[in-house]
């Protein structure tokens, strides 16, 4: 396992913030990967008709001191005005994509990709309600796409500076079906990296287990922090560097 890459944890303690399993989302353990089960789910949480953001482990708030940084060091460098652009696959109807939106003092590109409409439409809503974004140059953009398949949703190989997984890879590891889609999903999410350019995965799964699988899945080289502990269990954030191009120069040096 390589060294570490994010900044220590500075953020309040998770205990509070982090969010279990629920009994009824236990159901969905085993059918994740079949078709109709995430528009099943997305259609439940909003039957009184009023979307609410619905947060798998915890939500934006809870991580957001540790997003922030990130995103600035994978961004282009000091003084580029270009924006930082973001990926985050199986967004869900989380806040996590939408609270980078607003905070980023830098100019965010973001896209959202989940492979249920119903999750979409209602993040289509609650996006109407977040504040202008801290930078007049933030965008954010929501589709309904495969991340198994970005390429057939039209996304080119290094179009990101980051690309945020939050409980999607864990979601596709638990089915049956699941392994071969999940490493198609990795393999997808490093495709569209740019050079330098990070992969962050948010689960619940021990490094024991991922971090073998990853290196499997043809992650270059795989670092573990812990986010938090919430009911004795741990949360841990994967991060999955593309090494950026060596200039002539470096090769030289080297
Ligand atoms: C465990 S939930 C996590 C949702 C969200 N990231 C969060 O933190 O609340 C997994 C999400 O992945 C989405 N998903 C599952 N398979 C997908 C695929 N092949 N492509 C895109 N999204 C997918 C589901 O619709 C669901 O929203």
């Amino acid at each position: 396992m390589a060294l570490l890459m994010l900044p220590a944890w500075r953020g309040p303690a998770l205990g509070p913030l982090l969010r279990p399993l629920c009994s009824w989302a236990d159901g969905l353990l085993h059918s994740m990967a079949q078709p109709g089960t995430w528009d099943r789910f997305y259609t439940q949480q909003d039957t009184a008709g009023t979307p609410s953001h619905f947060n798998w482990f915890f939500d934006y708030m809870a991580i957001s001191g540790l997003l922030l940084p990130a995103l600035r060091g994978c961004g282009p460098p000091e003084p580029n005005p270009n924006p930082t652009r973001v990926l985050e696959v199986g967004c869900g109807t989380s806040d996590l994509s939408l609270g980078l939106y607003r905070d980023s003092p830098h100019p965010v590109h973001i896209s959202c990709v989940d492979v249920s409409p119903v999750a979409i439409k209602s993040l289509h809503r609650l996006l109407q309600e977040v504040p202008p974004p801290r930078h007049p140059l933030s965008q954010l953009h929501l589709h309904v796409a495969d991340a198994t398949d970005l390429e057939g949703g039209g996304f080119g190989d290094g179009s990101f500076h980051l690309v945020l997984d939050k409980g999607t890879c864990d979601s596709l590891l638990r089915c049956a079906q699941g392994p071969s889609q999940a490493r198609r999903l990795v393999a997808e999410c490093l495709r569209v990296l740019c050079p330098g350019g990070s992969l962050l995965q948010f689960s619940d799964e021990d490094p024991d287990a991922r971090v073998p699988f990853l290196e499997q899945a043809g992650a270059p080289g795989v670092t573990v922090q812990e986010v938090g502990h919430l009911g004795g269990m741990c949360y841990y954030v994967y991060t999955l560097c593309r090494p950026a191009l060596e200039t002539p120069t470096t090769v030289a040096l080297n």
